[in-house]
């Protein structure tokens, strides 16, 4: 293992009354590296630099480091200082690391909020590699990463006082004129600079305009099914989840106004539903808007992937039919370039402008400003509109391919709907199968498929996944459909075993 220093302070308790000098000493490195946090191989600072540093002498240093070195813990390199161990018994250091951390947690169990009670535990991240059909995310592999980078190197290069300061809460301006322009010529979004806020993607987005909205028992519209992370931020606020009913149209605005004439807010994705992909029609739009114009309501328009639309006239936003500054509008950059970026903007109704920016500013400031700066250079010096339009090409072939393959390999065991747009779709199965069953047999051989039923909140659907098309090359597509149809006819053929003679 290579050697290393933290650069850090090394920090040491105050001395307990009583405590011997060099116990103190001893005692106080010897946790340190019972508990990890002075790690193996690292450099400690200099004894003499120690000494000076607690006001001791330095021959009590060396005292205690004699015997930190006599029992294992410190190595000392000539003219290059004192160590941490490389091989410490490694059995030794777990029991004493989880014997410690767990008196710890017994005796400071935090009484925690209502709200920390109520949240969903947060999944793991997704850096390992991507199978088929790995859903919500975009092609990784050909992000113009090189790119990318030689803005970013520009950037810091120059930095200048405008971008090392904070700045408004709604963002870095020349990216928020950037949006602007970008979201009135693509998206069909009337709006001003002043509206629009950069945020750390959409679920920041929701959960600043929830904040503003929502006290406990406050009734909202959600699609059912939805995004499990609307659905999980919503609970945890305590608001009181209206779940309304999809059909071919999108969100049923009349069977919403039956369940709960008053909701404050409104959750939908009108461009491209997630998960089951329809386009809110112009009629339920406007019957929408009328709703909302009539009793006050806002509604929360998430554009989350409608840059990428294969089929039929791109669709402007619902934001743009608004005559009653009732709409935010929110999209995102997550799939459009990457996730870990958490970039994306939203735009906010006129009269909530300042409190979209002081909630902004009370939650997190703002968001990194060189980050943002880069971005906007991405988007004025034309690459972003080229990313999108090579993008969208790149994916209307994977949908293609795996349109093509799951009908010839899986025929009616799987049907695909007509996809219009985004990066997902959903693969309905043949009656009688499982999705969970099926889901929890294809993770066993690295195919990742969603079964529709985690996402619904009340009104049960037929057994359908949930598959991305984005996120891997044609190779993978193949390979995946290939092993899924002998997952879904295994699992087929299980059942049958399983069925009762006279159910056959
Ligand atoms: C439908 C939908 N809305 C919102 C989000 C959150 O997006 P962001 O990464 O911008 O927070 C996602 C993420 O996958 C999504 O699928």
């Amino acid at each position: 293992m290579a050697k290393t220093t933290s650069g850090f302070d090394f920090v040491i308790h105050k001395r307990r009354p009583g405590t011997d000098l060099v116990r103190w000493i001893y005692d106080e490195v010897r946790s340190a590296i019972l508990e990890g946090r002075l790690k193996r191989g690292m450099r400690l600072p200099s004894t003499r630099e120690l000494a000076r540093r607690y006001g001791i002498a330095r021959g009590t240093i060396v005292t205690a480091f004699r015997h930190l070195y006599a029992e294992g813990y410190l190595e000392a390199k000539v003219g290059a200082g004192t160590y941490v161990r490389t091989f410490l018994p490694e059995e030794f250091l777990h029991a004493k690391r989880t014997a410690r951390a767990s008196t710890e947690a017994r005796k400071f169990t935090p009484a925690l909020s209502k709200y920390a009670q109520r949240l969903a535990p947060a999944p793991a991240g997704r850096g390992q590699p991507a199978h088929a059909f790995r859903a919500a995310e975009p092609a990784l592999d050909v992000f113009p990463a090189s790119l990318w980078a030689q803005i970013a190197s520009r950037r810091l290069r120059a930095a200048t006082r405008k971008l090392l300061a904070d700045v408004d809460p709604r963002g870095y301006r020349p990216l928020r004129e950037a949006v602007t322009n970008y979201l009135g010529t693509a998206r069909g979004v009337r709006c001003t600079n002043e509206q629009v806020i950069i945020v750390a993607g959409i679920q920041q987005a929701l959960e600043i305009t929830a904040r503003l909205l929502i006290d406990p028992g406050a009734p909202v519209w959600l699609e059912d099914p939805c995004f499990f992370g609307v659905a999980a931020m919503f609970k945890a606020l305590a608001a009181k989840i209206i779940p309304v009913p999809l059909d071919k149209n999108g969100l049923d605005v009349a069977e919403g106004q039956r369940r709960c004439d008053r909701a404050r807010l409104v959750y939908l994705a009108p461009a491209h539903q997630f998960p089951l992909g329809m386009t809110m029609s112009l009629e339920r739009r406007l019957a929408l808007l009328n709703w909302a114009r009539r009793t006050g309501a806002l509604i929360f328009e998430d554009d989350y992937d409608s840059e990428y639309r294969y089929s039929g006239r791109p669709i402007p936003a619902l934001q743009g039919l608004d005559q009653s500054d009732s709409v935010i509008f929110a999209g995102s950059f997550s799939k459009v370039l990457f996730p870990s970026l958490r970039l994306g903007y939203l735009v906010a109704p006129t009269r909530l402008i300042d409190k979209f920016a002081a909630a902004r500013y009370t939650m997190d400031r703002h968001s990194a400003v060189i980050d943002q700066a880069i971005l906007c250079d991405f988007i004025t010096e034309g690459h972003f509109g080229r990313h999108i339009r090579r993008m969208r090409e790149l994916y209307a072939n994977r949908l293609e391919v795996l349109r093509e393959s799951v009908r010839r390999t899986l025929g009616e065991l799987l049907t695909i709907p007509e996809t219009e747009a985004g990066v997902n779709t959903v693969g309905w199965l043949r009656k009688g199968l499982s999705a969970e069953a099926v889901a929890r047999a294809a993770a066993e051989r690295n195919v990742e498929v969603i079964p529709i039923g985690q996402f619904v909140l009340q009104k049960r659907r037929p057994e359908g996944l949930l598959l991305g098309f984005g996120a891997v090359d044609d190779r993978e597509l193949l390979r995946g459909v290939k092993d899924l149809a002998e997952i879904i006819e295994n699992c087929g053929k299980s059942r049958h075993r399983a069925l009762p003679m006279s159910s056959r």
